[in-house]
């Protein structure tokens, strides 16, 4: 075989790979982390401020400590790669982070975002895609990025994801009357391509005072890119989607339970995936029952 089939013939298996679901590089021999954090000693998990913020917004995982925020871990500290929580200095906009804090409602908010001019999605999209559903619900989702049909209507999930989100939420009794969506990303990305960190970054702030404002019981976070930029972790979906962390940033009350969950995109690529969401979805159902408890 030539040098540039082997490379064409390595870059197709990657691709399908991708295509797949495969998200998280793998070494090929295998360790046992296990041992590594029984060895390693103990290590509090690194916070994740950016240069301009008054407070760290983190995520702990709650399989196994239901009631701690932000407890020591010992496997995965500061060696990872950085988590788009934690935009380099260059990216944090302070603009952004500015006219967020100031929306004392959603309303506000939205305002907020029409007038901003950091994030240049703006320049190629249609419509900024705010938020569907109803504010008051106690379910938030938050999805990745508007596609073509969400960048015509305004609205997220609309398209064919969305039609499988609304699908998905029937069995437990919810609809759009009782969950709010949005996305990480308020604009499309052109061709839906994936968005930048930077676009990622000019974002966050939005994002965080939304969830502030919705002030939701729960999050169902869809997809990589909304588990990973919201919890700050580095692990891909395959990883984090079943387990509950909690949520926090500057101006919560409290920490909000945060699930994360394989996007709809995801799941009409490889269905068979369907009854992983499923068990996710009644996991959120009984949360919401235990939470409603007095
Ligand atoms: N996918 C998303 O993540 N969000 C949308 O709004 C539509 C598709």
């Amino acid at each position: 075989m030539r040098d540039g089939d082997s490379t064409a013939a390595a870059l197709a298996a990657l691709a399908w790979q991708i295509e797949a679901g495969a998200d998280e590089a793998i070494d090929i021999v295998p360790a046992d982390r296990f041992a590594e954090a029984a060895e390693a000693p103990a290590r509090v998990e690194p916070a994740a401020v950016p240069q301009n913020r008054a407070a760290p917004n983190r995520a702990a995982p709650l399989d196994d400590e239901p009631q701690q925020v932000n407890r020591p871990r010992l496997a995965d500290a500061s060696a990872g790669p950085i988590p788009l929580r934690t935009p380099p200095p260059a990216l944090v906009d302070a603009p952004a982070h500015t006219l967020a804090r100031a929306a004392r409602s959603l309303e506000e908010l939205r305002e907020a975002l029409m007038a901003f001019d950091g994030c240049p999605l703006k320049d190629t999209a249609t419509n900024l895609v705010f938020a569907d559903g109803n504010p008051a619900s106690r379910v938030m989702i938050v999805g990745e990025a508007p596609g073509a049909d969400e960048d015509r209507a305004g609205k997220p999930f609309v398209g064919i994801s969305g039609q499988l989100l609304d699908r998905m939420l029937a069995p437990i009794g919810l609809d759009r009357t009782s969950v709010y969506i949005t996305n990480i990303i308020f604009w499309r990305p052109p061709g839906n391509r994936q968005p930048t960190t930077a676009e990622v970054a000019a974002c966050l702030p939005f994002v965080e005072r939304h969830i502030e404002l919705a002030n939701p019981d729960v999050l169902l976070l869809t997809g990589g890119a909304s588990a990973k930029t919201l919890l700050a972790r580095h692990e891909g979906i395959t990883r984090l989607r079943g387990r509950w962390f909690l949520y926090e940033s500057t101006d919560m009350s409290r920490p909000i339970p945060a699930l994360p969950t394989f996007h709809p995109a995801y799941l009409l690529r490889d269905p068979a995936q369907k009854r992983e969401v499923w068990r996710d979805l009644l996991a959120l159902s009984e949360k919401l029952g235990e939470l409603a408890q007095p």
